[in-house]
């Protein structure tokens, strides 16, 4: 089983290799929202804001992201909420969206359902959310 299973893992490297060029670009940090106990919030930055707004992100548009809102820590996160909610909630037609529509990574509709719905009752920073 281990064997057929890293001869898989080596043949997924050498497809993303051929890809890599571009998503090199992408590349999230390895953390991001450092203190937060809510861990669907956790993976939803990591996966679709990090690249852009965390400290290390390696998106071309990072410096400019990062210098007008970072996400490294949920204090961040807190001091940002509304303008947040109004960039993630697509029913808020009034803004920009996030991520911006051309970035690798995007959300669910579930996804951002799930964010908002934390967002709008304040962000507890608890493991349930709640
Ligand atoms: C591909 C890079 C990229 C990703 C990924 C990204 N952003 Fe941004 N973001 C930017 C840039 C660049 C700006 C600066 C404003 C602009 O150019 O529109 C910005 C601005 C913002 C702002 C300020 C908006 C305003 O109108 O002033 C917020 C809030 C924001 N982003 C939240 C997020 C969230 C939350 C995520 C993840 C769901 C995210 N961003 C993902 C690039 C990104």
């Amino acid at each position: 089983m281990i064997t057929v299973r890293s001869c898989a893992g080596l043949a997924l490297g050498a497809v993303g290799a051929l890809a890599m060029s571009h998503a090199a670009a992408a590349r999230p940090p390895s953390q991001a929202m450092r203190g937060t106990l809510y861990a669907p919030a956790r993976a939803f930055v990591q996966k679709n804001c990090a690249a852009c707004h965390s400290q290390g992100g390696t998106n071309g548009q990072h410096d400019r992201a990062y210098r007008i809102m970072r996400l490294d820590t949920y204090a961040d996160w807190l001091a940002s909420t509304k303008i947040i909610l109004a960039v993630v909630d697509t029913r808020h037609l009034d803004g920009k969206v996030m991520p911006p529509p051309k970035a690798t990574a995007q959300p669910s509709d579930a996804e951002r359902l799930r964010i908002v719905e934390w967002l709008e009752r304040g962000s507890p920073n608890t493991a349930d959310g709640k």
